[in-house]
């Protein structure tokens, strides 16, 4: 994938400032500070279009990137983070699901997990709510440079093991640093666009 023409069409604080096009749409999921706007960065080979923080809670919008008019990439504000007030998370899980349940362009999920860590209780329950509606994410599993090449096989063990992972392959070990997995993704994204 050659992506040179990204732009930002909107950020959306609810369903009716969307855009209504045609495009295909790949949503991004993830815990709050897991990676999802700089896994965007990565794949759009630009630093900074795609604002992140080290502090979790940066993106508070729905974000959407318009790549190279062939589709675009959603950005999700994160779930999970625990310094959100209650009414705002739960706004922002409604807006999730919303999303998940009614929109029509939505061709592919990517969920992004901490490959440091095993996954939380709201990856799980996310997770859940995709495969309620029939939907089989894409599993990401950010960070993977923060993790030793030693450690590595056990975190992949227990990630696939906590989300009931049977395929190896669907799993993909990400680092926005050193851009490992950034083609296998792309490769991925294109073949779902070729459907
Ligand atoms: P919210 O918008 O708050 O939901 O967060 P987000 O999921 O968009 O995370 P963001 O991309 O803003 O990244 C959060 C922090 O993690 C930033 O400091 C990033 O630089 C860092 N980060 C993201 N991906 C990686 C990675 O693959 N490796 C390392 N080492 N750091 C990363
Ligand atoms: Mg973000």
């Amino acid at each position: 994938m050659n992506i040179n023409r990204v732009h930002l069409i909107t950020s959306a604080v609810s369903p009716k400032h969307y855009p209504e096009h045609d495009l295909p749409e790949v949503l991004l999921l993830g815990r709050s500070n897991v990676g999802k706007s700089s896994f965007i960065n990565t794949i759009i080979n630009r630093k900074a279009l795609a604002r992140t923080s080290s502090q979790p809670g940066k993106t508070r919008t729905v974000n959407f990137y318009n790549v190279e008019d062939t589709f675009c990439f959603v950005d999700m504000p994160g779930y999970g983070y625990a310094k959100v007030s209650k009414t705002e998370r739960q706004n922002f899980r409604r807006m999730i699901q919303d999303y998940i349940e009614n929109r029509e362009n939505l061709v592919m999920v990517v969920q992004l997990v901490d490959f440091r860590h095993k996954p939380t209780e709201d990856d799980l329950a996310v997770n859940g709510w995709l495969y309620d509606n029939e939907i089989t994410p894409l599993i990401v599993a950010t960070k993977m440079d923060k993790v030793k090449k030693t450690q590595r096989p056990k975190n992949l063990k227990v990630l696939m093991e906590t989300m009931e992972i049977e395929d190896r392959e669907d799993v993909i070990l990400f680092s926005s640093e050193t851009k490992d997995g950034k083609k296998e993704v792309e490769d991925l994204i294109e073949e779902i666009l070729k459907a």
